[in-house]
């Protein structure tokens, strides 16, 4: 079965009560869940992680390489972490980068990303939204490639 990653970084835990003017009401387990429910639609299996932890979420993320594609919410290691974006690049997974707030409407160190130059795309801003629409994305983005290894 094809397999997605759900990789959420540091303070993501938190959602549901973390500034929810910013980030909304929706928890994070409610976010998995939803997503999770996307992609079992369509047979595909999601294995979701959270960690406060740079370490952590680099190690974790080279246990899962061989996935297919991976939806990554790296919250504020999105502006800051280097070693991510080479775990990221080195396990050689397809993603999507998602931010729940509109980072570039905000504080100006928020404006660089060290992941929307080598991420598939980025959504910003849409809320819980843009986490369905990334997993819609990869439905597609996994189907089409079995289409294509069909014939050979
Ligand atoms: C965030 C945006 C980041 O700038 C921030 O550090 C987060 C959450 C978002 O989902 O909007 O922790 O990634």
């Amino acid at each position: 079965m094809p397999k997605v990653l759900l990789l959420n970084g540091p303070n993501l835990n938190l959602l549901g009560s973390r500034e929810p003017e910013i980030y909304g009401s929706t928890t994070l387990k409610e976010i998995e869940e939803k997503v999770a429910a996307v992609l079992s639609g369509h047979e595909i299996e999601c294995e979701t992680f959270q960690s406060n932890s740079e370490g952590e979420i680099i190690d974790w993320l080279h246990k899962h390489r061989g996935a297919d594609f991976l939806l990554l919410n790296p919250g504020a290691l999105a502006h800051t972490s280097v070693g991510l974006r080479d775990a990221v690049l080195g396990v050689e997974i397809p993603f999507i980068e998602i931010h729940l707030s509109n980072v570039h409407k905000r504080e100006e160190f928020r404006h660089h990303s060290y992941f929307s130059d080598i991420a598939i795309g980025a959504l910003a801003g849409l809320g819980v939204k843009g986490y369905l629409l990334a997993a819609e994305f990869a439905v597609d983005y996994i189907e089409q490639k079995g289409n294509n290894n069909s014939g050979s």
